[in-house]
């Protein structure tokens, strides 16, 4: 797994185009403006998946989190969530959240068997009318 750089960004927002619908897909220069954020990195694997994340003050959040449609099934969503996991604890975060739409259900699959659990509901939260459901788990010691 690499630690991404601003100079990666045309390589993830490829991986991301990859893995999300075109209206979902987020562009080079996203990704570099997500790569700026206080606390914010990127990890990912040439080719198959990426994770982006932010710690701070003690908080973590998965930003994005995708894995090319051939890469699925092998382990990688899984490996990328505990390697931003490590990466943030290793900043001082305690806790980690992200956002899922309620009906991705291979995403649900990957967080719940990563031990994440529903605090939160954003009704009608993604442009299609889908709910977000906020997930919250322990990260670190
Ligand atoms: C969600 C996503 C990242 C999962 O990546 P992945 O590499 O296939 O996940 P893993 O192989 O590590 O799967 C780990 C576990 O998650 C669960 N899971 C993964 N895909 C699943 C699916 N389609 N249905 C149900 N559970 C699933 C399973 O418990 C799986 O373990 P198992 O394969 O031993 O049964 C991938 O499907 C993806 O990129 N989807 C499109 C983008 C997206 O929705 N990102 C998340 C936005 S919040």
């Amino acid at each position: 797994m690499i630690a991404a750089t601003a100079a990666d960004s045309p390589s993830l927002a490829a991986l991301h185009a990859a893995a999300f619908p075109p209206a979902e897909a987020w562009g080079a220069d996203a990704m570099a403006l997500m790569l700026a954020m206080p606390g914010a990195f990127g990890l990912f694997e040439p080719g198959a998946g990426l994770v982006l994340a932010r710690a701070v003050a003690g908080e973590a959040e998965i930003l994005t989190l995708a894995v090319t449609p051939a890469a699925r099934r092998q382990g990688l969503g899984a490996a990328l969530l505990d390697a931003a996991s490590e990466a943030a604890a290793q900043c001082g975060a305690t806790a980690m959240f992200l956002e899922v739409a309620a009906g991705n259900a291979a995403a649900l699959g990957l967080y719940r068997a990563a031990g994440f659990v529903e605090v939160g509901r954003r009704r009608r939260y993604y442009a299609d009318g889908a709910d977000a459901l906020v997930l919250r788990r322990d990260i670190g010691a």
